[in-house]
């Protein structure tokens, strides 16, 4: 079995929990309490997943739809879908293990009702920035000091096609 066609991506279980944090310690200075992935969990399950192979948790990517103001139409609101975190361990990267993640967290947003797309990321993380790219996101603009220390975000958006089909 080649290395690739081993991997899994699948739903977060709550067993996977301490997995995600420690890959979270070890990948990137935003750390949450176990709470705050208890709560993200709680609100869109089928966007929280696992990447997975011979049994070794070996990134995840976690998402919410937040209602608000459209970033693309100033005066409508929308139901936005944001990547709120994703980490892969260091020797699995490069290897489309992230991508995958994502389109399968993006599908699970677009089902829920989600119209856009957005999520930070710091201005600095260009292996982030060029995978937002190649899933389709755009640099809306840049947040000032977003971060704790004070390290600017780019805010990424798209706009999700009118012809993707969802539930609610
Ligand atoms: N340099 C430049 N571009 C990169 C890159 C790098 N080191 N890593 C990924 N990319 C871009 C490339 O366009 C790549 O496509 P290609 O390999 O065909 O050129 C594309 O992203 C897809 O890469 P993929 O293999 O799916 O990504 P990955 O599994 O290596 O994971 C991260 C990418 C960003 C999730 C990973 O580097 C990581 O965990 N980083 C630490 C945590 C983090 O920064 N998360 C994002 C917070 S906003």
């Amino acid at each position: 079995m080649t290395e690739q066609s081993s991997i899994i991506i699948r739903k977060f279980e709550l067993k996977d929990l301490d997995q995600v944090m420690e890959i979270n310690k070890q990948t990137l200075p935003e750390n949450y309490p176990e709470s705050f992935f208890r709560t993200i969990h709680a609100e869109l399950p089928s966007a929280f997943l696992i990447a997975e192979m011979n049994g070794k948790l070996i990134g995840y990517t976690m998402a919410r739809i937040e209602r608000g103001l459209s970033h693309y139409s100033i005066f409508h609101r929308a139901k936005k879908g944001h990547t709120v975190s994703v980490a892969i361990r260091p020797e699995y990267r490069r290897k489309g293990f992230a991508t995958k993640l994502l389109k399968e967290s993006i599908a699970a947003m677009i089902k829920h009702g989600a119209s856009e797309l957005f999520l930070e990321v710091r201005v600095s993380n260009i292996p982030a920035v060029n995978l937002y790219k190649s899933l389709g996101y755009e640099i809306l603009k840049e947040i000032n000091h977003y971060y704790r220390d004070f390290e600017s975000a780019y805010l990424m958006v798209q706009k999700v096609p009118k012809t993707s089909k969802h539930t609610s």
